[in-house]
């Protein structure tokens, strides 16, 4: 009898296809919406293996309940939805997708930097609102991204592949990282900072750390004044890593020029959130990996890491 699989979400035909050559597979049905709380917990009592998405709380108190779960994979890099310390205390492996979406989500990252630095999506409006009247001198004007100093906040993966595309662009590269990169300093030119020294002389500032006890509010009004004003923040990690509330203050008293926000405390954003209020924030639902290649590749590398670890091999344990 092949062991049992729940997916908490519908995922592509190939996947499932090639999950079902080794589990008996059943799962939540919508592409759009999570699975309810209630039928993770009645689905997770009886399964051997779990595919889940960041959108999917695996906590404690939902561990306990299952019985027979060996294996739990995420469609994501990130896996701080998953408490990964009460699985592993249960012999519960988690594995996650590194590596495939770190260029896409370092693409989104960067574009998103240029959006809100040049107003991209404000100047859009402005043509669209009929309130282009003339080209004018001083209307719409932005910041120079070219030969200014971008400072990354997480030096791996995401953050070096965000350097690489900085130095395209001649900019100076600074980074802060809980340990020193020195083969990767190398490589792209970039001068490690300790955090403060990074907010001071960064004109762009880059979020790109993992979300943990360590990272929450690491960004805060102390941080944001340390600033200069005239600079740009950027997170395309987790939303709880800046406080919200510091940052609507610091965009409304103008202690920094602007920031572009792919992920939130809350997801999705409440649309009556006084962030979206601001015309100095640039907002997106959460889209970092969002491309057709690379959302497939994620689906494949979950369903591999699982049939992995039914095999006996080890890839992409987070908690091993
Ligand atoms: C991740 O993988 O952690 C992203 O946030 C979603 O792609």
């Amino acid at each position: 009898m092949k062991p049992l699989l729940y997916v908490t979400r519908r995922l592509p035909e190939e996947t499932i296809d090639m999950l079902s050559a080794h589990f008996e597979v059943s799962g939540w049905e919508s592409e759009e919406t999570p699975v309810p709380r209630e039928i993770l917990e009645r689905e997770i009592e009886k399964v051997d293996a779990l595919y889940c998405l960041i959108t999917d709380t695996i906590d404690a108190a939902l561990l306990e309940k299952a019985k027979n779960l060996k294996v739990i994979s995420t469609l994501s890099v990130g896996f701080n939805h998953i408490d990964i310390e009460a699985a592993k205390a249960q012999n519960i492996a988690v594995t996650n997708t590194p590596g495939i979406l770190t260029d896409t989500t370092a693409d989104l990252t960067f574009a998103l930097l240029m959006a809100t630095a040049r107003r991209i999506p404000e100047a859009s409006e402005h043509l669209r609102n009929n309130e282009w009247r003339s080209w004018s001198l001083f209307s719409l004007t932005g910041r120079d991204i070219h030969h200014a100093t971008i400072g990354i906040i997480g030096f791996g993966a995401i953050g070096q592949a965000v350097a690489k595309r900085a130095k395209g662009f001649d900019m100076n590269v600074l980074y802060y990282n809980r340990s020193r990169k020195y083969e990767a300093e190398e490589m792209l030119g970039a001068s490690y900072q300790e955090l403060d020294e990074l907010l001071k002389k960064s004109d762009f500032v880059c979020i790109l750390t993992p979300y943990s006890a360590e990272t929450k509010d690491l960004i805060t009004a102390r941080e944001l004044k340390l600033m200069k004003k005239t600079a740009v923040l950027i997170n395309t990690a987790r939303g709880g890593i800046v406080n919200e509330d510091d940052l609507y203050d610091a965009l409304v008293h103008g202690d920094i020029y602007a920031a572009g926000l792919d992920v939130f405390a809350e997801e999705p954003i409440a649309p009556d959130h006084k962030l979206l209020t601001l015309p100095n924030l640039v907002a997106l639902p959460h889209i970092g990996s969002s491309t057709i290649d690379t959302r497939l590749g994620m689906c494949r590398l979950a369903a591999q890491n699982l049939i992995d670890f039914m095999q006996g091999k080890r890839s992409n344990i987070v908690n091993g």
